[in-house]
Parts: C-alpha cells; structure tokens; sequence
C-alpha cells in the first residue's frame, strides 16, 4: 500500500472511528484560555452517556468484567481519594507500596503461593496482561544473559500457537525467537510438538490458564514437567483465568492445576482489571522466587540524576489504579468471587446450549466462561455472521484458523435476559446472511485477506492505517 491508498482507506474508516469530530469541540492545539470546568465535564458527561448503554447492557465480550454502578462509584472514590499517588516516590505514599506488596501477596496466595510447596511467591503490580507478559519474557532473556556471562545466545520462548499476541509482541521487543507449537484439535497445544521445539537456547515455556481465542486451559501440568525436567523456566499466562479458575475449582468444576502448586510453574500473570474487577490499569506477574524476579527490575547506581530503579517498564506510575486494585480485592473478598464465578460460568452454560442449538453454528472448545463458534456449513460465512452481529450493536471478538469469534462472559451478561438476547441476536444473524450472503460488513473482507499468506502484508498497512486514524485529532 501506497501513501495514497492509506490516505483513501483512512478517510473511508474515519467517519467510523471518529464519531465525535462534528459533534464536539475539537482541539488540534491548546485553547489560548482555559475552557470552564463545569463545560468541559458536561461535554465529558455527554459522550460517557452515549457509550454506555452498549458495555453496560451485555452487549461486548469482556471489556467491562464487572461495572456494577455501586462497584464503580466506589472505585470513583478510592482513585479521588489517591489520584496524585507516585508509587515511585515511596517516601511520599507508602500507602500505596502496602497497597501494591498486598495486591501481589493476595493474588499469590489465590494462586497457591506461600505453601510449603511454594513458600517464595512474589511479584510485581503491572499496567496490564501485556506488561505482565513482556516483564515476564524479559526477565527469562535477562537470566539467560547472566547465565551465559555475556556469552551470545539466541534465546528462544516455546509458546502454543493460541498464546496471547503479547508474547509475539516480547520475542518482538527483546530479540526472543518465538517458537509456536501447534494445537489439538480440542484446542489444547501439542506438548509433544512444543517438546520437540525445545533445545539449549530455549529460556522458557509458554502455556495458559485459559488461553484467549477459546478459553481453554493449555496442560499446563505436562508444560511445567517438561520445563523442569530440561531446567528452563515456564510462564502460565492466568491474565484471562486467572481469577475464575481459582473460585471454579472450589465451585466443583474440573480444573486441572495450572498455578505454583506445579513445581515446574515459575512465573504467572493474573489481571486484576479483567476478572479482578480492579479498573483498567493493573495486572500482576508473579514468580517462583526472588532471585528470578530481581531480573526484571531496573536499576543503575551511576545516572547523574541520582540512584535510580524501576521494578517495571514505567519510571512514574498511577499509584491510584493500585489502590483501586487493592480496593476492590479487598471489598469482594474470597466470597464475592465464589458468587461472581457461580453466576458467570452458569451464564456461559446457558449461552453455550443455545448456540448448540442454532443450525449451521459449531462450538470452538470446552470453556467455562468462552463461548467460541464458527460456521461448519461451508455456506455460510462466520465473518459475515459477525458483521451481522455488530449490526445488532454486539461488540464480538473476531477470531482466525479457524475463522470464528467468541464472547467473552463477564458479570455483565448475567443481568436478567441477557443470554436469551444474545442467542436470540445469533440465530437472527444467520438467518439474515443466509437470506443474503453478500450481506455488506467490514470484518468478512478483511479476514478473509488475513487468512492468505499473499494479502497479510496487505493487512498489516490496514492495521497500521487503523491505528494512524485512531491518532488523528
Ligand atoms: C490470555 C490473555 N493473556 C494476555 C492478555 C493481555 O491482556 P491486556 O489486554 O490486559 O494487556 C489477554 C487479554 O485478553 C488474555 O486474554
């Protein structure tokens, strides 16, 4: 793609993607004089109150994992009350390093660490999966640095082809090989086949509790006995499991281990702002012992500016997102995610016996809380599907090979009548694109493209163009 074609491409995607550009004040630069406050807040108050209706009726896949009004106006509070926190300076806000020590050392607990088994758990509070994920991969490539004395190595990660896109995005960043091992059909990896990818350079194993495209659990037990019978490091990514799977397993349900109760587990992410119910802005990677963790820090003792570290990739951070993590674990408490776990996964149950039952739809996976479906009927087209449910005003992840999507269940499709509408939207939408399978939408062409080698180069100057237009004022 040419200069041109993402010119023409951005103008066609912006009336989309910026709504507002007619509708409110727009500034390219600042105002010469302040605006009043009370103005700005009602302008504020004004696009809040168009996009509400459509995260707090049910109508996206995770996004908003709980966003009870009660729920969010106490955390309104918690983050007013702590907005101009620095957890870099310590000195000035210990409360919020008690805020942060207690957050790790609860999600550990939750994930068995401080057993006799695994007495040394610790961690780092994180702005998100992703952070979690890249400090973790950094923190295998460092050791492996200083194992090898300097020496040079290509380290390499084995991860299941399913792995969160932020561990492509660390073998990006740091100069790790992503090595991606191939799944069963029940989308589980092959831990053979990442076995065989195994060698001296691999510093560490991938898998997840629960993986995102269908929400299913990697055998993280065989992954961790792998990496420690070759002495590398294994990550079991929880960002999206694990705080349900924790309350699932005392609910009953069949969950294999997947957390610090496995020795071969070293390192884990969990996100408080998924499950957690924290606001967006904090997660939790976690580790076997302190030694692997110190790999992760930044420190330096010769800047000018004084002595200086950073546990995470931030220098100054949000302090407030972190008492408002420590808030919301602290209010919900072991009863409140019981109760939350009761009603999501029997929400996901409901949702997943009327898909099942709707003709020319398949399920992708066992899942307690996904509900992944794709076409099997070769006429009927899984992304035009998609398109038709956004049509309906449902924000659903699109997902590939195999061309599918999922909903991701939260608390918000527990409210009355939500699952009913959703099967209800679902089997409306495929009969709309039977009726008229050249039914237009913008999801079908585009991964239709993604799914050929040839146009993918194609796809990504889309993505680039997408994001271009997200920047324009
Ligand atoms: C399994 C898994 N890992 C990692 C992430 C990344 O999390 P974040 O979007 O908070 O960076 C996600 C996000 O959905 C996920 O589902």
């Amino acid at each position: 793609m040419d200069a041109a074609e993402r010119e023409a491409l951005a103008e066609m995607l912006e009336p989309d993607l910026k709504p507002y550009h007619d509708r409110f004040a727009r500034h390219r630069s600042l105002p010469q004089q302040g605006r009043g406050r009370d103005e700005v807040l009602a302008e504020m108050r004004e696009m809040a109150e168009l996009e509400r209706d459509r995260w707090a009726d049910g109508f996206a896949s995770g996004a908003v994992y709980n966003g009870d009004p009660e729920h969010v106006a106490f955390l309104d509070d918690v983050y007013a009350l702590n907005s101009q926190t620095n957890p870099l300076h310590a000195d000035l806000w210990p409360s919020i390093t008690k805020y942060e020590a207690e957050v790790v050392s609860m999600v550990a607990a939750m994930l068995h660490g401080g057993t006799a088994a695994a007495p040394d758990v610790c961690g780092t509070v994180t702005s998100g999966g992703t952070e979690s994920i890249l400090l973790a991969m950094k923190t295998y490539r460092d050791r492996a640095r200083a194992r090898a004395h300097g020496g040079t190595r290509q380290p390499n990660v084995v991860a299941p082809v399913s792995a969160h896109a932020a561990f492509d995005k660390a073998s990006q960043y740091f100069g790790i090989e992503l090595r991606k091992a191939p799944l069963h059909a029940d989308f589980r990896v092959d831990v053979d086949a990442a076995a065989a990818l195994v060698d001296d350079d691999t510093i560490a194993l991938v898998g997840s509790a629960v993986q995102y495209p269908q929400g299913v659990q990697d055998p993280i037990g065989d992954l961790a006995a792998l990496a420690a019978e070759r002495g590398i490091g294994m990550h079991t990514d929880s960002c999206l499991g694990g705080f349900v799977l924790p309350w699932a397993e005392r609910l009953g349900h069949h969950v294999p281990p997947f957390d610090f109760r496995l020795p071969g587990v070293t390192s884990m992410s969990c996100d408080t702002h998924k499950f957690g119910y924290a606001a967006k802005g904090t997660s939790v990677v976690l580790y076997r012992d302190p030694d692997l963790r110190a790999h992760q820090y930044y420190r330096t003792a010769d800047w000018p500016g004084g002595l200086y570290f950073s546990p995470t990739f931030a220098g100054s951070r949000p302090g407030a997102l972190s008492a408002q993590a420590w808030a919301a674990l602290v209010t919900i408490g072991e009863e409140g995610y019981l109760d939350a776990t009761r009603r999501i996964v029997d929400t996901a149950q409901e949702i997943r016996r009327g898909v099942a039952g709707i003709e020319g739809l398949a399920l992708h996976g066992e899942s307690l809380f996904v509900v992944a479906l794709g076409s099997d009927d070769p006429s009927l087209d899984t992304y035009a599907v998609l398109d038709a449910m956004g049509r309906r005003r449902w924000s659903l992840n699109g997902l590939q090979s195999p061309p599918s999507m999922h909903l991701c269940v939260t608390l918000r499709h527990t409210q009355e009548g939500v699952a009913d509408r959703f099967v209800a939207d679902l089997a409306s939408a495929v009969a709309e694109v039977r009726a008229d399978p050249g039914t237009g939408g913008v999801m079908a062409p585009v991964y239709g493209m993604a799914a050929s080698v040839e146009s993918r180069g194609t796809v990504e100057e889309i993505l680039r163009t997408y994001v271009d237009v997200l920047f324009r004022a």
